[in-house]
């Protein structure tokens, strides 16, 4: 059987996931030391290859799951709710917590007014989404990054973007207005890969679930 074949998103989700993994029992070593290399074996206690990590940007992880091309993914909410449709969602994996949030300006009442407002976003369907449950017309006007610059510059009244700490928005005199949902990363799984290899994707979660019950 061909292994388990896994979209990670690069970067700090990769080596939450990878952590993860390691406390399953499984071997990425290859993974940790991966060079330039973008498809990496791990390996089971035996050297087996259990898995085909495959490392890709977030929105990539997404398109790669719903053509099936990859069995699973780990992806942020942040991405599945900007551009995931099609594929399903198994688990919660605890890391890489954030949240959404419109901010703007410190002490300015966005709401307040009538005056049609510009939001600046790098999300811009989550902004969208959010502004229409509220029945709000608003402008949306995509940015590929920092985007904290908008408001500053006088393009957008606020923003909706992604919020850890905090300390971007205050040091560059922005607060949250509200907080629009909480992020951490997901497993989402391919449909077709879902009936077709189900009996390894379930063991993999429920592994997964019991590691994390086992978490202080
Ligand atoms: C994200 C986000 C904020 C910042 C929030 O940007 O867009 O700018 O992190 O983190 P904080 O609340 O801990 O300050 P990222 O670092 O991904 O860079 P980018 O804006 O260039 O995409």
């Amino acid at each position: 059987m061909k292994p388990l074949r896994i979209a990670l998103t690069k970067g700090r989700l990769e080596k939450d996931t990878v952590g993860l993994f390691e406390k399953l029992g499984y071997d990425c070593s290859e993974v940790k030391n991966k060079g330039r290399r973008l498809i990496l074996p791990i390996y089971d206690g035996e050297g087996n290859t259990t898995f085909e990590v495959v490392l890709a940007k977030a929105a990539d992880v997404i398109t790669y799951v719903e053509h099936g091309v990859c069995d699973l993914g780990v992806a942020g909410k942040d991405t599945i709710m900007e551009h995931g449709s099609s594929f399903y969602e198994v688990l919660d994996l605890g890391f890489g917590k954030c949240r959404f949030a419109l901010a703007g300006p410190v002490g300015k009442d966005f709401f307040t007014g009538y005056k049609s407002r510009t939001i600046a976003s790098k999300y811009p369907n989550v902004a969208r989404a959010f502004f229409e449950s509220k029945a709000m017309d608003v402008r949306v006007i995509k940015i590929e990054g920092s985007v904290e610059l908008a408001p500053l510059l006088g393009l957008s009244d606020a923003i909706v973007d992604i919020v850890e700490t905090g300390s971007t928005l205050r040091e560059n005199g922005l607060e949250v207005i509200e907080t629009i949902c909480e992020i951490s990363a997901r497993m989402i799984v391919n449909t077709a890969a879902m009936k077709l290899r189900k009996a390894e994707i379930e063991a993999l979660i429920r592994q997964i679930e019991q590691a994390k019950e086992e978490q202080p």
